[in-house]
């Protein structure tokens, strides 16, 4: 089933892996040189973009300890509950609707709450999140566990429960004006002030509320402050700073803002990042089905390369939510900018929203200790279907770096690599050293080859072929490189991988992992495996259901150049596969998986701080449904390497594929384990931590929303959180040990 209404534009035709095996640098031929080269660690001297010398160790300089996950495994099950190992407990800290200002009212969760309230409520589908520590001076406090600032994504919404009874449409018009607004505010993120409260208790939570709390759960001692002068809402109202080489460029220009250097608002808030310098990443990913475009009346007033640009991103059809159909539009266009025909007689555009799609689909960065700051797109980062922003390992004199996913099928893993150096002075410094930093760069699309090795390819206007020459898309400079980043990457012979999702840091030796998190046998057949997506199988649901392709995704993971984040080429392995533990071990469940650790379609991933080592998994998963509900697990994996190589063959009927992968080790049940299973119909993903490890926050993102809900009778696909008869809610929950120990492992 499609969770996320997953797009797919890719029609490139890339080369095949033999056609690029000539063009691939001259690399090692065996997966134990990089074991090799790992073990020398800082006496390593390799070359990098930058071309300084390195002269010192890999990694964050957080030293590798031997851990230990400390939980017995959750079994999965389909129950309306979370699920927690033994000497855990959680609470709900936000839920969708819960105010985040002194005058708003508690949450009704009838569909009746104000529109106007919801720009101080929680929004829907809470996602990528981040703690940010605070101190008594309210400033960023790296090391503060008890007091701090929780950012968060609302990426999407699931209308049924945001309205009476669902979305008003007739005759494919939103006819209902309120519905819009409060879908408008539902969007976006959340800066919320929470405590580790010792005073009182918390006021925002009903009596009939704390009875749902499990049997053995204790009150965990956390809380927001409602009415936190840091409490901000940024949602699709919210007037933005386009920023960057994009920025002010032609390509910009619309009614709202005739010399390109704004836009407002942002939209389907997927994964995050954080930056040293102490602000929030949002990223937008599934932007295009926003947009209401009309192909058929639009293509004929368009040129050539806006309808080729408008195809490979996806920018069709009447908008996901119908939010241009409300008439009549407001004079500042609240409806109006999500068509983005071109309406208007103006050559450039200044009459009407024919360029506002490009002004979504970036990294958005938000300083959330100075909420009056205008959130600033930062477009050197790239324009397409952005999941996440990783950060590198933060080194002083070296540049710093982000890992992105673009997560449609058959999309690419990118790495954007700062011009400037880092200078440690700027820890802290907030948004302006945001300028320093994201505003000039250089973008690579990632490459994995047969042997092992792979390559980071760089994008810019003039480089490897992208110009006005160039035989995929006539590139006519930079910002049309970076607003049309998927035909630059395309043209270079890029890896289409299975649908990237989230990436981690290994905070210890900087290897870096991407979660794949499945792809379908229509998008990705038989024939078009390769060896960094090697497996085709059928993994055929409880009721006989066929579901072909690799449906339960995997995760790959690379050790760069000489661990040195800039590098320009990597050596790769998978370190996981997707899989029931019953699946076969020859060509499905390679990682041999067993019951206390198999799952489906990985998406958020996330390396602890405060635990070096310890890696957390979420599930994103509609096949392995028919077992159990989404889930997260905990992992201590090992290294790029440390498997071995594996020749598979997949067979589909009369038709097959053989192909030679890199399996790393899994480590079996001690060193990974399901630590949670969620409520019915949601998907886990989000986590943040305090940076004492004691306490770890986890979004449960849209219980219920696969059954169509029964008003009278109040029968819904999940009652989580408030259980009884009550709505579900997206929320996000605090987990702490009952001790008061480190979450997951010591
Ligand atoms: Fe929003 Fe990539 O999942
Ligand atoms: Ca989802
Ligand atoms: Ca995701
Ligand atoms: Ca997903």
């Amino acid at each position: 089933m499609s969770h996320d209404h997953v797009e797919e534009h890719n029609n490139s035709s890339n080369p095949t892996f033999e056609s690029v095996l000539d063009q691939r640098l001259s690399r090692r031929t065996m997966l134990g040189g990089a074991v090799a080269l790992a073990a020398m660690g800082g006496a390593v001297s390799t070359a990098n973009a930058h071309g300084y010398s390195h002269g010192h160790g890999n990694g964050h300089g957080y030293p590798q300890r031997k851990l230990r996950l400390n939980f017995n495994a959750v079994a999965k099950n389909l129950e309306d509950a979370v699920t927690l190992p033994e000497g855990y407990s959680y609470d709900v800290l936000y839920a969708l609707g819960d105010p985040i200002a002194r005058h708003v009212d508690d949450f009704r969760n009838d569909g009746t709450d104000e529109a106007a309230s919801y720009q101080f409520r929680a929004g829907d589908h809470h996602d990528g999140m981040y703690f940010f520590g605070m101190g008594a001076n309210g400033r960023y406090h790296k090391h503060e566990s008890s007091r701090g600032l929780l950012c968060m994504n609302h990426e999407a919404i699931t209308p049924a429960y945001l309205h009476p009874t669902g979305q008003t449409v007739v005759g494919g018009v939103r006819t209902v004006r309120d519905e819009v607004i409060r879908e408008f505010y539902a969007h976006g993120v959340s800066v919320l002030e929470i405590v580790r409260e010792r005073r009182r208790k918390p006021q925002h939570w009903s009596a009939s509320f704390r009875k749902f709390l499990r049997p053995g759960n204790r009150s965990v001692d956390w809380d927001y402050e409602q009415a936190s002068r840091f409490n901000r809402r940024v949602h699709t109202l919210t007037p933005m700073k386009l920023s960057g080489p994009a920025a002010r460029t032609k390509y910009m220009v619309t009614r709202y803002s005739p010399d390109g250097s704004a836009t407002r608002g942002t939209v389907n808030n997927c994964a995050n990042g954080y930056t040293p310098w102490g602000t929030y990443l949002t990223c937008e990913e599934n932007f295009a089905g926003y947009f209401r475009r009309v192909v058929s009346t639009d293509n004929p007033r368009r040129s050539a390369k806006e309808i080729a640009s408008f195809s490979r991103y996806g920018v069709a059809g009447a908008g996901r939510e119908l939010w241009a159909t409300v008439t009549p539009d407001t004079s500042d266009n609240l409806f109006g900018r999500w068509n983005t025909e071109k309406l208007g007689v103006s050559v450039d555009g200044s009459d009407d929203f024919r360029n506002v799609s490009n002004t979504y689909g970036w990294v958005v960065e938000i300083d959330p200790f100075d909420p009056k700051r205008a959130p600033r797109k930062r477009t050197a980062l790239g324009r397409f279907g952005h999941e996440g922003a990783e950060l590198g390992p933060v080194r002083a004199g070296e540049p710093i770096v982000f890992y992105m996913g673009d997560d449609a099928r058959n999309e690419y893993l990118y790495k954007f690599v700062s011009r400037a150096v880092w200078d440690p002075r700027d820890a802290g410094r907030g948004i302006e050293a945001g300028d320093k930093y994201m505003d000039e760069g250089t973008l690579y699309v990632a490459q994995f080859l047969p042997d092992g090795s792979g390559q980071w390819i760089e994008l810019a206007f003039g480089k490897n072929g992208i110009g006005p020459g160039n035989p995929v898309y006539p590139f006519a400079d930079q910002a049309d490189v970076l607003i049309n980043l998927r035909f630059a990457a395309d043209s270079v012979g890029a890896t289409k991988m299975d649908r990237p999702e989230w990436a981690a840091v290994h905070p210890s030796n900087g290897e870096v992992y991407f979660t794949l998190t499945n792809n379908g046998a229509a998008q990705r057949p038989i024939t078009a495996v390769t060896p960094s997506n090697p497996r085709f199988y059928n993994d055929k649901r409880l009721t006989g259901q066929d579901q072909k392709g690799n449906p339960n995704g995997h995760v790959i993971r690379f050790k760069e150049g000489g661990g040195y984040a800039d590098a320009l080429s990597f050596d790769w392995d998978v370190y996981l596969f997707g899989a029931r533990s019953t699946a076969s071990p020859d060509n499905v469940n390679l990682s041999g998986l067993s019951d206390a650790n198999d799952f489906s379609s990985p998406d958020g991933l996330w390396f602890s701080y405060a635990t070096p080592g310890l890696l957390w998994l979420q599930t994103d998963d509609g096949a392995f449904t028919d077992v159990t509900n989404c889930m997260m697990l905990a992992a201590l994996p090992g290294q790029t390497g440390d498997g071995k190589a594996r020749t598979l063959t997949n067979v589909d009927g009369a038709s097959s594929s053989t192909v030679t992968t890199y399996v790393g080790s899994s480590g079996g049940e001690k060193k990974l384990r399901r630590f949670l299973v969620g409520p019915k119909e949601c998907e886990l993903t989000g986590i943040a931590e305090t940076p004492d490890g004691k306490a770890l926050f986890v979004n449960i993102q849209h219980p219920g929303e696969n059954t169509a809900p029964n008003y009278a009778t109040s029968e819904f696909g999940s009652h989580w959180p408030d259980g009884g008869v009550a709505r579900p809610r997206s929320a996000t929950i605090v987990i702490t040990r009952d001790d008061g120990g480190t979450i997951g492992a010591d």
